[in-house]
């Protein structure tokens, strides 16, 4: 990936035929820190929603599709790319610094996040000029 500060993470499926699949995170292994909060969004309902449009200060996650579809937008500043995630076991490790954009749900789409700390708003750039400056300050 062009983009710095994030990249795929496969993680394994165990298949058991008509049984189904599973599939696991463990923190501190394929979820590269401590998982502290996990949270998720659904009911995507509007074909025009978006969620996302920030960056963090701080803050770690890992983003995952558990049913549907999604595009994931990506930003480190200098460079952009845009993924489109539709299996459950792939997901976005999400690190400082990025801006990340998400679009292009399916009706059923249900992401689930993994986050390295509790929310706090403070930890939050909302504004891309904003974002900009934090990247060029460092
Ligand atoms: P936000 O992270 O802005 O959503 P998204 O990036 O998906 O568009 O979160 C929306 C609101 O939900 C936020 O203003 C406060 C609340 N919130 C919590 O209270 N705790 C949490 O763990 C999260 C992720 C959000």
């Amino acid at each position: 990936m062009n983009v710095k500060n994030c990249h795929i993470i496969t993680l394994p499926v165990f298949p058991d035929g008509d049984d189904g699949k599973l599939t696991f995170a463990e923190g501190l292994r394929t979820i590269p820190f401590e998982i502290k909060r996990v949270y998720y969004i659904y009911d995507l309902e509007k074909p025009d929603a978006i969620r996302g449009k920030h960056a963090h200060k701080k803050l770690e996650q890992a983003i995952f599709c558990v049913n549907g579809s999604y595009t994931i937008g990506l930003d480190d500043g200098h460079n952009k790319e845009e993924l489109f995630i539709d299996k459950p076991n792939k997901g976005v490790y999400l690190g400082t610094g990025l801006w990340h954009t998400m679009t292009n749900f399916s009706k059923d789409c249900v992401l689930l996040v993994m986050a390295s700390d509790y929310y706090y708003e403070s930890d939050y750039i909302r504004d891309y000029d904003q974002f900009l400056k934090f990247i060029n300050s460092k």
